[in-house]
């Protein structure tokens, strides 16, 4: 029956054809747009070229591989980036987008929020919340295997996010679509002093950043985003209800890894040799703490900037 549905749709012309294709959609729930995950491509990007983040790079893989494998998974992905600005958030995030759909962040099933721009005013949380649940609802009847990513959450205020909660959870069909293929990506720097604190803890033991294990963060990343007034996730109940698969904590940056960013832009522009402004770079950036100065404190967000000044 649903597959002569989808058949007619074909030959039906388009206004007809488009209202046919989202009931089809509604009640099958086998929509997959134009969905082409390429999970080699994926790792082989986020190991390459993805500096100083082992939790990232695995966490990030393994889940995903995990989620795709399942082909009627009983609840969405739901991944939650932490760390430091600078520290290659959202890099990971466009290239979850790159890997899934062929036109990345241009896909028309990848949705990005801006706070700024989706949510500008805090005294309009009420509009916001009903908005964004129709839009989530009618992204998903037409596209079951949708990418939502949440930017800079901790400019979105809180109350807003919590309307996403029937979203995230493991419930049967809700909506009539099948919600669970879903993927959602939220962002944010909430978490940085825990996650910044740890790393330094393990440098003055004199221990790997590799020997840090996601065990040792995942509680208390989980308890600054719900206790940080800043967070989008304050008091959330999707917190409470632990609806977040995993929280992804993103490690400060050292030196090396600001000199790994500035080559990679250099060789960009077609100068891969000028070591020399390499190391201008890396030297001309501010490190915390005082004593040690370990970290980036921008991480490798101001490399292009450094770079222009030195070539
Ligand atoms: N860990 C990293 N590995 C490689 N490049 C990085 C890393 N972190 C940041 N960068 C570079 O710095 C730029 C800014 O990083 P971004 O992902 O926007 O940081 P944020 O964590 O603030 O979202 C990126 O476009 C990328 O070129
Ligand atoms: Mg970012």
């Amino acid at each position: 029956m649903l597959a002569v549905l989808a058949a007619v749709c074909f030959l039906l012309s388009q206004p007809v054809c488009c209202v046919f294709q989202t009931l089809y959609c509604t009640i099958s729930d086998s929509c997959d747009c134009d969905f082409r995950p390429d999970m080699r491509d994926l790792e082989w990007d986020l190991y390459r070229n993805v500096y100083g983040q082992h939790l990232a790079q695995d966490i990030v893989s393994e889940e995903v591989a995990s989620f795709l494998q399942n082909k009627s998974p009983d609840r969405p992905l739901v991944l939650s980036f932490h760390g430091s600005s600078g520290t290659g958030k959202t890099l990971v995030s466009s290239m979850l987008a790159k890997h899934l759909y062929s036109s990345g962040l241009s896909s028309p099933y990848i949705h990005q929020f801006i706070p700024t721009l989706h949510f500008p005013l805090p005294n309009r949380v009420r509009r916001y919340r009903s908005d964004l649940e129709s839009w989530v609802k009618g992204n998903l009847t037409e596209c079951a295997r949708s990418v939502f990513i949440f930017d800079e959450m901790e400019k979105i205020p809180p109350g807003i996010i919590d309307v996403l909660e029937p979203f995230l959870g493991p419930s049967h069909v809700v909506f009539r679509t099948n919600y669970r293929k879903a993927i959602y990506v939220f962002i944010s720097t909430t978490g940085e002093k825990v996650i910044n604190q740890l790393a330094l803890d393990f440098r003055q033991a004199g221990r790997e950043r590799e020997e840090i294990r996601l065990a040792d963060l995942q509680d208390a990343v989980a308890q600054a985003v719900y206790n940080s007034s800043s967070s989008g996730f304050y008091h959330s109940s999707i917190i409470q209800q632990k609806l977040i698969t995993r929280f992804v904590p993103f490690l400060p940056l050292c030196r090396r890894h600001v000199e790994r960013c500035a080559r990679w832009q250099l060789c960009q522009q077609g100068w891969c040799w000028r070591n020399d402004v390499v190391e201008a770079v890396g030297g001309d950036m501010i490190y915390t703490p005082d004593e040690g100065r370990y970290f980036s404190t921008t991480g490798c967000k101001a490399v292009p900037a450094k770079i222009n000044l030195f070539l």
